[in-house]
């Protein structure tokens, strides 16, 4: 089996998903359920013998060390994070202690337990570490896109804290000798995306009659992957990726911010017309622009492609509309997470079994 980190909140849960529909090797899901983990994600798997879901932190060295030894996975996938910059901007400390502390101690855990293993399990277990774009800075227009050899100039203070855990990931190979592999991706977009993120927001936003939020001038360039493709990678660099190695995961697909808003709202236009038939357009609105907002990300994906043979299957065009879609089709998910009903149902849920 495998432990994941972090497998109710967005890239995690569609991991999950993933990986059961396409394998029957089971999962351990250790999620501390902060406001992003939503057990909704993961409801089609009720019932599913081959998902273990454990609440609790990966900064818990005890809890963690006992899964270890209880279940000897042979992979731990670290999604575990807080994610959102805006959130880090507000209040640090909860980055500083998850993304930080808690990838330390979840670390110290596997230190304890990998040198014990003999033959086979010690020779295939791999950590691999879910990082980020956002721990080589910004780029100008003309600079060329991140390669994994880009030096790390994080921004926020989300971006630095994941950039401190890929470093303690790096050391702890150098170091110990732990089979690591970190991964460093783009923009995800795609279904289960928390809507307090630019798509999800957007959309909810627009189809609520709400203002859409554009900061600043909307020119700010990311690039953008639809999450199952992200997903794919990372199956990928577990399969055939070289320990101690850094693959960055991209889209090739730079878009400003002000060109994703319309190409939501040109969706939405199609799927769902405004009942005064004006476009969603008409709801952007410029605001005041986020604290040291990084102006370019980019990310060179040839080395995953060219030593790991990995693409992703779907564009823009094609992962956009998937996901509008899902987003008209799963108002019930979008209304639990607004109203804070999904904790709720996690908590009817989970004691009732309990009892
Ligand atoms: P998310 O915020 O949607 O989910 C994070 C999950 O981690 C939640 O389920 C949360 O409950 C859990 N968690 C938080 N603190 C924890 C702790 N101490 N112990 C155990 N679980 C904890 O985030 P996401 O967008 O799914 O991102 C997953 C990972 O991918 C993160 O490491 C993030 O830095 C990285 N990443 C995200 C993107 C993106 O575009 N979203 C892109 C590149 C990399
Ligand atoms: O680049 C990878 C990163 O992408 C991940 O590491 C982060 O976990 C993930 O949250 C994401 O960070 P961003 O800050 O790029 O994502 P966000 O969706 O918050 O914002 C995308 C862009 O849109 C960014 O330039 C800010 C802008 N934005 C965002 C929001 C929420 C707006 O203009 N208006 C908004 O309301």
């Amino acid at each position: 089996m495998i432990l994941v980190t972090g497998g109710a909140g967005f890239i995690g849960a569609n991991f999950v998903l993933n990986w059961l529909a396409q394998s029957n090797e089971a999962v351990i899901n250790l999620d501390v359920l902060s406001y992003a983990g939503n057990l909704e994600n993961l409801a089609s798997l009720a019932g599913d013998e081959r998902h273990r879901f454990v609440q609790g932190d990966i900064g818990d060295f005890t809890l963690v060390t006992s899964l270890l030894t209880e279940h000897h996975p042979r992979a731990i996938i670290n999604f575990a994070a807080e994610s959102h910059v805006d959130r880090s901007i507000h209040g640090p400390e909860d980055f500083i202690r998850t993304n930080i502390v808690g990838t330390f101690r979840l670390l110290e855990a596997v230190r304890t337990y990998w040198p014990n293993l003999l033959g086979e399990p010690k020779g295939n277990f791999r950590f691999l570490h879910v990082s980020t774009d956002e721990v080589y800075g910004s780029l100008a227009k003309e600079e060329p896109a991140f390669t994994e050899a880009h030096r790390y100039e994080p921004n926020s203070p989300y971006s630095a804290s994941k950039a401190a855990s890929d470093h303690l990931v790096r050391a702890y190979h150098h170091t110990y000798g732990l089979p690591v592999l970190t991964t460093n991706c783009s923009n995800n977009y795609g279904p289960y995306h928390f809507p307090e993120k630019l798509i999800p927001l957007m959309i909810v936003n627009a189809l609520a009659g709400k203002p859409l939020p554009v900061y600043g001038d909307g020119q700010q360039i990311r690039d953008w992957l639809y999450v199952k493709d992200h997903c794919s990678a990372i199956c990928r660099v577990l399969e055939a990726g070289t320990v101690g190695e850094v693959y960055n995961i991209g889209g090739w697909n730079e878009m400003p911010n002000i060109d994703i808003v319309h190409a939501v709202c040109a969706l939405l236009d199609e799927f769902c017309t405004r009942i005064d038939g004006e476009s969603y357009r008409e709801q952007i609105s410029y605001v005041a622009d986020r604290p040291g907002h990084d102006r370019r990300y980019a990310m060179d994906a040839s080395k995953i492609e060219r030593e790991l043979n990995w693409k992703p299957a779907e564009t823009f065009e094609t992962g956009l509309r998937k996901t509008v879609q899902w987003y008209l089709d799963n108002q019930n998910w979008v209304a639990h997470v607004q109203s804070g009903a999904y904790r709720e149902w996690v908590k009817t849920n989970y004691e009732r079994r309990t009892a």
